[in-house]
Parts: structure tokens; sequence; C-alpha cells
């Protein structure tokens, strides 16, 4: 089949090498012309293990073109694919100008009838707004051609967004329509052999799945460091009490790690989404709001153990921290924890020695300019003379590292593990004073 895919951000290029290797003939449009003459040039915008060789082999091929042009764009696909970005706007619902205009601008070249899907995280009611709008732009053209929106959100995860999407758990497709759900049957058949994943629902229930998918992991996750906190001050600890309800099988182990908050460019922006939503149809979602809160707090979390260890007074002191990205396996630093500490600590007057595998050009170009801030090469360089180590994002490169050389490299042997990855009573016997999340030193029973 024949599909344009309009924006070729994370969610935008995954789908279409995914699509185009599966046999289809995809044509990504974005409107930043550098960022289509790199990946012509086989340079992918962004860091994803496995992608670059799939847009090569399928560019290669023939299946998969990029051009800026929108008219060629409309003209190529019988599925017209949305998927730009939705950034909050200053009150935190999500901004459709880019979803709109994309909208505009198929009604403005189509000359055949077009299946119009939305992919973007959008609000409920988007598909209803594109609908109008290319009627809209329809009319004034004083021409009559039939097409449709649905809506198919995606629910790939970074770091693993390919994976993702050759073997989703779910395709969810929000129509009224048989024809297009024919179509879209056909286009994702490649992806739903062995077992039926397609869900087939009327296209507001589409667009509120995702939030609701979305919301609900990041409640889990706000439940359990809510629960963090509570298990320090009664002398808990919180993996104990991981292992014990994970094993409920209503529970599960999935999304249930206390942490030091969760980051990236979707959960906190799509539980922010939902709660203006409600808002605007009346209803004040308060789950969302302490979810959101929860997690505020907690990525303060690591700076006020810090600040508490060294008595309130960071000054000139340095600190190792390993892990910038929001989580393992990206370079994204979108909401990233890593980016509350370092602030904090800037703002105390402390200075960082920071590693990440592969967030450090990221770092450079969001913080470079800052002169208490050491970009280093290995994780070891990172340590150099540190006066504490801080574990922000859980890579597994940092999981087992050598604890003698950490000690010895450390000019004192603290450290403060935003993911409990680290054993506290090893930690202790180790030397190390040792802060986790909800547990080890950290756990202070005051009665
Ligand atoms: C998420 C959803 O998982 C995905 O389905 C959706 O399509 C997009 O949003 P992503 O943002 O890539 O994906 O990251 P995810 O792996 O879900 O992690 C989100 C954050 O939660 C990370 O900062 C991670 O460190 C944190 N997290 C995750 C926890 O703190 N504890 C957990 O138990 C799990």
């Amino acid at each position: 089949m024949k599909i344009t895919v309009f924006g070729i951000g994370y969610v935008g290029l995954v789908q279409a090498a995914v699509l185009a290797d599966a046999g289809h003939q995809v044509c990504c449009v974005d409107v930043d012309a550098a960022k289509i003459d790199n990946l012509i040039k086989g340079i992918i915008p962004i860091y994803e293990p496995g992608l670059t060789d799939l847009v090569e082999k399928n560019h290669a091929a023939g299946r998969l073109s990029f051009a800026t042009d929108a008219a060629t764009g409309v003209g190529f696909g019988e599925i017209q694919f949305i998927a730009v970005g939705t950034p909050p706007d200053e009150d935190g619902s999500a901004d459709l100008k880019y979803v709109l205009a994309v909208a505009e601008t198929i009604a403005r070249y189509m000359d055949s009838g077009k299946i119009v899907v939305n992919k973007s995280t959008v609000p409920v009611g988007t598909a209803d707004r594109v609908h109008a709008r290319m009627a809209e732009v329809l009319a004034d053209r004083r021409v009559d051609i039939a097409f449709d929106v649905a809506s198919n959100p995606e629910f790939l995860k970074e770091g693993s967004a390919v994976a993702d999407c050759v073997r989703p758990d779910r395709i969810i497709i929000g129509t009224d329509s048989d024809h297009v759900e024919a179509r879209l049957r056909e286009l994702y058949e490649p992806f739903n052999r062995n077992h039926e994943k397609v869900i087939i629902m009327d296209v507001r229930s589409a667009e509120l799945t995702k939030y609701a998918a979305n919301c609900l992991l990041a409640t889990k996750i706000s439940f359990m460091n809510e629960m963090a906190n509570l298990a320090e001050r009664l002398g808990a600890d919180i993996e104990a009490v991981r292992h014990g309800i994970g094993s409920d099988p209503r529970i599960g182990y999935h999304f249930i790690y206390a942490g030091c908050g969760y980051g990236g460019s979707c959960f906190p922006k799509d539980v922010q989404a939902l709660e203006r939503t409600a808002r605007q149809v009346g209803y004040e979602a308060q789950l969302l709001t302490a979810v959101e809160a929860v997690n505020e707090r907690q990525k303060s979390r690591l700076f006020e153990q810090i600040s508490h260890h060294f008595n309130g007074d960071v000054t000139g002191k340095t600190f190792a921290v390993w892990g910038l990205s929001f989580k393992p396996n990206t370079d994204d630093m979108r909401a990233a924890s890593s980016r509350v500490l370092m602030e904090l600590l800037w703002q105390h007057g402390a200075v960082v020695q920071a590693f990440d595998p592969e967030a450090m050009e990221e770092t450079q170009r969001i913080y470079g300019h800052r002169r208490d801030l050491r970009l280093m090469g290995t994780k070891e360089a990172a340590l150099s003379g540190a006066d504490a180590l801080v574990v922000v994002t859980e890579w597994r490169d940092f999981k087992a590292p050598d604890f003698e050389y950490v000690r010895a490299a450390l000019s004192t042997p603290v450290i403060f593990d935003g993911r409990n990855l680290y054993d506290p009573q090893r930690m202790e016997a180790q030397g190390f004073d040792y802060y986790g999340i909800g547990r080890g030193k950290s756990v202070r029973p005051e009665f």
C-alpha cells in the first residue's frame, strides 16, 4: 500500500521505517529541510536501536522516500498519517497547531479520496476537529472529495521503539467506517499474523485509550514512589514491598519500580494534558493531579538526600552524576530527573561531573554553557575526586560497577542511588554511605 507520514519525529520515523520494511511504499514528509537532507544521506536524527539500519535498507530498496514538499506527500499515499508533535501549550493542554496545519495541507492538495490517520497523541475530539478543518478547506476549494479521519494511537517506547512497532501488543483503530477498518487491517496485516491484535473501536475511545494507558502507567510509578517515601519513614524496604505486591498477578511486576521520578516526552505531558481536558469538560481529575504532584516532588528527592547528608551545604562540592537521559537506551533528556537534580545542585553552589552512554551531546546542547558542569568521557572519569556518586538513570552499564574502583576514585565514599540498582547491605559492607529510594540508609525508623 502507499502511505504518507507527516512528521518525522520518533513516532513518524519509526512507524514509516517499520511499514516500509513490511513491504509498503512510504513517503515521509517533514517541514525541517535539514532533517530530510540528513535522512536522505542516512543520518538519523535520534538514537534508537535498529533504526539506522532499517531506514538505510528500506531507503536503498526504494520503499522509503523523504520529502519536504507537502504536495508530493499528499499525492503519494492513500493513507495519510499525521505524526507531528503536540507540545504542551502554556496551560499544559496539548497544542494542536501542527496537527491542524497538516490537516489543512492534506485538504489543500488532495485530489482523490484519502484516509487520514492520527498517530500523534491528541486530545479526545481531535479527529473531529481534523475532519472539520479539512471540510472547511475543501469547501473553500469548492471541491467535493470523500475522506475519513481515523485514530490509531502509537504505543512504542523509546529505546525499544522498533521492536515495539514490529511486535505491537495491540493495534488500536478508532473508526466507524467499514472501508477504513478494511484498509487499515490490510495495512497492519504483516503485524497481525499470529494472533489478533487489532482492536476496533469508535474514534473518541481510541483517542482516550492512549491517554488512559500512559496515565495508568504513570500512576503506578507515582504510587510506588509514594510507598517508597512512606517506607523510608516507617523503616520498611520498598524493594521487599515491590516483590511482595508484584507477585499478585492483578498487580504484576511491571512499572512498580520506585525511583527518582518519571520523565520523557510522554508521561509528564500526557498526564497534564488529560488533566486539562478533564477540566475543560467540567471534571476535576484529582488522581491525575496527585500523580503529577508526587512525580514533581520525587524528582527533588535525590537532592533532598544529598542536602541532608551534607548538612545542608553542598557549596563547592563535586558530584559524579551517572545517567542523564530520562531512561536507558535513549539520548532523550526531555523532563529527565537528571535535569532537576543538576539544576538544584548548581543553585546550591555544587559542581557536576556527568557521564551518560548516549546523552552527552544532548547535555552539551542544553547545558554546554555552564562552568559548573564537566562532561566526562567515561563513568570512571566522572568519579575522579568527586564527593559522592549519584545514579540517576538505570543504564545497564551502571548496574555492576567495580566498587573498589568507585570507592578509590571518590574523595568520600558516598552513593545516592536514584534507581535502586545496588544492594544496601553490600554497599555498607564495602564501606559506602549508601542511600537508595525507600530503603537502605535513607530508612530512618522513628518509632
Ligand atoms: C511511555 C510508554 O511506556 C509508552 O507506551 C508510550 O507510547 C510513550 O510513553 P517512554 O516515555 O518511552 O514510553 O518510557 P517508559 O519506558 O515508559 O519510561 C518512562 C519513565 O518512567 C522513565 O523515566 C522511567 O525511568 C520511569 N519508570 C518506569 C519508573 O520510574 N519506574 C518504573 O517502574 C518504570
